[in-house]
């Protein structure tokens, strides 16, 4: 099985490396003969080809069988223009792997209960998945630009989708909600864009064929506030694709840090891409400070989703957990009577709890306790 690894930016390349290691482990004890091979993507792209997915990488990712991605992103470069960034490296990824459906899993681990910033008797047992339409709508529809100049200069963008772009995630939103606690609340704002009327039209054509699903459809200001208020009513939430990165950002507060929250966005057949909803933090870039489970958990979903390997990918996710109870946290984590770590030695414990040297992990929490 071939993976495409792409570091990126900022602490892109730490968890990278942590990552790689976990992947080379437990793909050995579990017999997957996985090849992992890195490509430059994002600003680390810029500098070395002067744009930010180089065709050679776009077509190792399209060869590989599953992309898993760090993260990208410098202020270096923000002030190139947009087309030149690193974020459209991200767009240009999505959209030339036609990865439409972006799932973001936000589960409440109990022994990080203290770190959200909400109450723990409200975030306690969320367990929802956002389901996010990942090429179309806003940031893709056209007509879009700028016209004119000074006072009379003008931008603007379209948000726009078509019936079967609906049908495609919907669909895939409603067999993942019959997988799980079988409610579907389906995002929108119907009450004021037309783009909306259709997106619910298509959503409630769909709902007879999935009877054991129960579907309701929120308007995004509402779902917002539900998401705050009642988080646990949740269980899979349908988004376009603006409404999706909004709110998905918000959901993954509920879980106290976005450094453990992973991702996958998933095309028709082909490879799927695997991140974590962080970014590249430049500002503690190189420091050893950054939390690299989200990226272990993102590699977690790749075993599962895109390679088809439950047992390994249940694997690492275990090894997170046992982590995380033996009370090791990186800063961003940090809670009283926990042990601070940073990202490589965050690594070297996934590392012993995944060859089942429990016993160690312990010892070396009392060792290093603040
Ligand atoms: C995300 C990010 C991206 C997005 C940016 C980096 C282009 O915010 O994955 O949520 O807006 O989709
Ligand atoms: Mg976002």
């Amino acid at each position: 099985m071939n993976i495409t690894l792409l570091p990126g930016d900022g602490i892109g390349p730490e968890i990278t490396a942590v990552t790689k290691d976990l992947l080379q482990a437990v793909g050995s004890r579990h017999g997957l003969g996985l090849t992992l091979e890195e490509a430059p993507m994002g600003g680390a792209a810029i500098a070395a080809c002067g744009e930010p997915l180089p065709e050679e990488t776009l077509r190792r990712c399209r060869k590989a069988d599953a992309v898993l991605l760090a993260a990208i992103g410098d202020p270096r470069y923000d002030q190139l223009p947009r087309q030149q960034r690193p974020e459209s490296g991200l767009l240009g990824l999505r959209a030339g792997l036609k990865l439409f459906a972006n799932l973001r899993p936000v589960k409440v681990i109990p022994s990080l209960l203290g770190a959200s910033s909400l109450k723990p008797e409200v975030v306690s047992g969320v367990d929802l998945l956002v389901v996010r339409e990942l090429t179309g709508g806003i940031y893709f529809g056209q007509p879009k630009g700028r016209i004119g100049c000074g006072t009379e200069e003008r931008a603007f963008n379209t948000m726009t989708y078509g019936a079967m772009e609906v049908d495609r995630i919907a669909a895939m939103a409603f067999t993942l909600a019959s997988r799980r606690r079988n409610r579907l609340c389906s995002v929108d704002k119907a009450n004021v864009l037309d783009v909306s009327q259709l997106w619910r039209e298509r959503v409630e054509r769909m709902a007879p064929a999935y009877p054991g699903v129960t579907v309701e459809h929120l308007y995004v200001d509402n779902a917002a506030m539900q998401l705050i208020r009642q988080p646990r009513r949740f269980d899979v939430l349908l988004t376009g694709n603006l409404f999706g990165d909004i709110l998905s950002d918000e959901a993954a507060m509920l879980s106290g840090s976005i450094g453990v929250l992973p991702s996958a966005s998933l095309g028709e057949g082909g490879p799927g891409l695997f991140e974590p909803v962080h970014g590249s933090a430049p500002d503690i870039a190189g420091q050893d400070r950054a939390n690299p489970l989200a990226m272990a958990l993102s590699a977690a979903m790749m075993l599962r989703l895109g390679l088809g390997q439950e047992a390994a990918a249940t694997a690492l996710e275990t090894a997170v957990d046992q982590v995380l109870q033996a009370g090791f946290r990186t800063p961003d984590m940090m809670a009283k009577g926990c042990v601070a770590v940073g990202c490589r030695a965050m690594g070297e414990h996934l590392l012993a709890a995944l060859e089942g040297s429990g016993h160690d992990v312990d010892a070396q929490r009392d060792v290093n306790r603040v």
